[in-house]
Parts: structure tokens; C-alpha cells; sequence
């Protein structure tokens, strides 16, 4: 079993007008096989907390810890957390002009590894998971994510979950974009990769749709750089009758 743990953590940017701070104590603890949901109004800071978690060099760590199984994720590089396990679907994942989708995904692999796969397992094994998901057998040749729909990118980002087996997946905003049947077709990849045992999963979102698919262990509700309240799965739906109103304040500043 693996856990991500952190513990009090304070992110801030730098900033035209100077140091802003965005993550205000967080504090989260993901075991495989637990699935965490975050929801939370617009620059709360979720994806800030999930490049932080990832090694986004624009994210200073003022204070707090991030570890995974105790070893200490902050002074790894980026590369260090992807091979140690951490693995993050970007909201608006980048396009990698040059790159064959075929060759990004075995280089990956073979960084990953440590050793390139067995090239027949291999190719057998990206033409199951794209065939699983949906993903035309075109895409092999297509350059990363060049020209594909927003859609199409959310797939490939769990087309390279499901291949490189991470021990903490963290999905921001995977449910984004994607059409009804899109979106059963990733959850049904989320929840393959998780039947296997090794995964823990943290799950930003802003609707529940992707959760009545995906079911969440615990919902986190995430406001101005913190969390300010977790529960189980039926949080998630008070938060979509009631938005965020309660946490915002926005109740008290119209004089209710
Ligand atoms: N380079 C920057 N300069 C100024 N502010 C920034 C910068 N980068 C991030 N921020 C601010 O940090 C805050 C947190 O952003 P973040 O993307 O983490 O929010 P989020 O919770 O993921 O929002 P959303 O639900 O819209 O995806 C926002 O207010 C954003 O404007
Ligand atoms: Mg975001």
C-alpha cells in the first residue's frame, strides 16, 4: 500500500505585484485504493495544489510537507515524482508538437521503468487500452495532443494513466468537455486502473455527474487555499444544491 500525505501545506507565486499566496494549510492523506474528490468554487486553488503535488516550478512550497510513503516528494524533481508514482491529468494538457503519440508514450514508459517495455507486450497492451477507451488507432501518429478536441486530449491523459500504472493519480477536471458517453468511457478507465488495487485517486472536480461513476471514499470542499470541510459522497451533493455560499461567505456580505 502506498500513501500521499500532506501535511499543512502554504504555496505561493510570484507576481507582478508580488508574492501572492495561494495554498493556506493544506492538509490531505490519500491511500491506494481510496478515492478523494475536491470540489471548490473557481481559483480556490485546486490545480494549484495539484502542480504543487507534481513539481511545477512556478509553485513555491513557503511551508508544509508532501510525502509519499515518507520519502520527502518536495525535493524530488519532477521526473523523481513521476517515477516514484505521482501522476497528474492536467486541466488543459499541453500539446507536444514533433511527438508521435506512439513514441511520447513508450519513451514515457521506458523513463518510467527504468527499461523499455517488451515492445510486442507493449503494443498490444496501448492498442487494448486506446481500443478500451475509445481512441482511434490514427491517434498512434498524431503528434501529442496537436489539433486533438478537448475531449480527445481529457482521453489520452487516461490513456497514459492506465499504461503507466501511477500509485496516486490526481485527475483535474478529467470530466471537463467531455460529451455524455466521453465521460462513462474515462470513469469506466478510472475505475479499471483502480480495480487492480495499486491506485489512489484525487479527483478534482465541479460537478457530481463524473462521481455518480467514479465513487468518491471523501469529498473535500476546497475554498480560498484550504479545506474547509470533508464528508462522504452525499457532501458532494449538498454542494450542488447549495454551492459555496456557505463557505464563502457571500451569504453574510449580502446582509442574509
Ligand atoms: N501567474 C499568476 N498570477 C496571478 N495569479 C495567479 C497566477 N497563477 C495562479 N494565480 C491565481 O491563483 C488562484 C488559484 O488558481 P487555481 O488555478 O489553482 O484555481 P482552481 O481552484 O483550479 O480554479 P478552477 O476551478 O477555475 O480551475 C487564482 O486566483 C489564480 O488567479
Ligand atoms: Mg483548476
Amino acid at each position: 500500500m502506498s500513501t500521499l500525505e500532506i501535511k499543512d501545506l502554504h504555496v505561493s507565486i510570484e507576481t507582478e505585484q508580488g508574492r501572492k499566496p495561494i495554498l493556506k494549510g493544506v492538509s490531505l492523506t490519500i491511500n491506494t485504493g481510496e478515492t478523494h474528490a475536491i470540489m471548490g468554487p473557481n481559483g480556490s486553488g485546486k490545480s494549484t495544489l495539484a502542480s504543487t503535488i507534481a513539481g511545477h516550478p512556478r509553485y513555491s512550497v513557503d511551508s508544509g510537507s508532501i510525502t509519499l510513503d515518507g520519502e520527502d516528494v518536495l525535493a524530488m524533481s519532477v521526473d523523481e515524482r513521476a517515477r516514484a508514482g505521482l501522476f497528474l491529468a492536467m486541466q488543459y494538457p499541453v500539446e507536444v508538437p514533433g511527438v508521435t503519440m506512439t513514441n511520447f508514450l513508450r519513451t514515457a514508459k521506458t523513463a518510467l521503468d527504468g527499461e523499455a517495455p517488451s515492445l510486442r507486450h507493449w503494443t498490444k497492451d496501448v492498442k487494448a487500452a486506446m481500443a478500451d477507451l475509445r481512441i482511434d488507432a490514427d491517434f498512434a501518429q498524431r503528434n501529442v495532443n496537436e489539433g486533438f478536441s478537448g475531449g480527445e486530449k481529457k482521453r489520452v491523459e487516461i490513456l497514459q494513466m492506465e499504461l503507466f500504472h501511477p500509485k496516486i493519480a490526481i485527475l483535474d477536471e478529467t470530466d471537463s468537455g467531455l460529451d455524455v458517453d466521453a465521460l462513462k468511457i474515462v470513469s469506466e478507465g478510472v475505475n479499471r486502473e483502480h480495480s487492480k488495487g495499486g491506485m489512489g485517486t484525487l479527483l478534482i472536480t465541479h460537478y457530481t455527474r463524473i462521481l455518480r461513476y467514479i465513487k468518491p471514499d471523501y469529498v473535500h470542499v476546497f475554498v480560498d487555499g484550504h479545506i474547509a470541510e470533508q464528508g462522504g459522497p452525499e457532501l458532494a451533493d449538498r454542494l450542488e444544491e447549495e454551492g459555496y455560499d456557505r463557505f464563502t461567505g457571500a451569504n453574510a456580505a449580502a446582509g442574509a
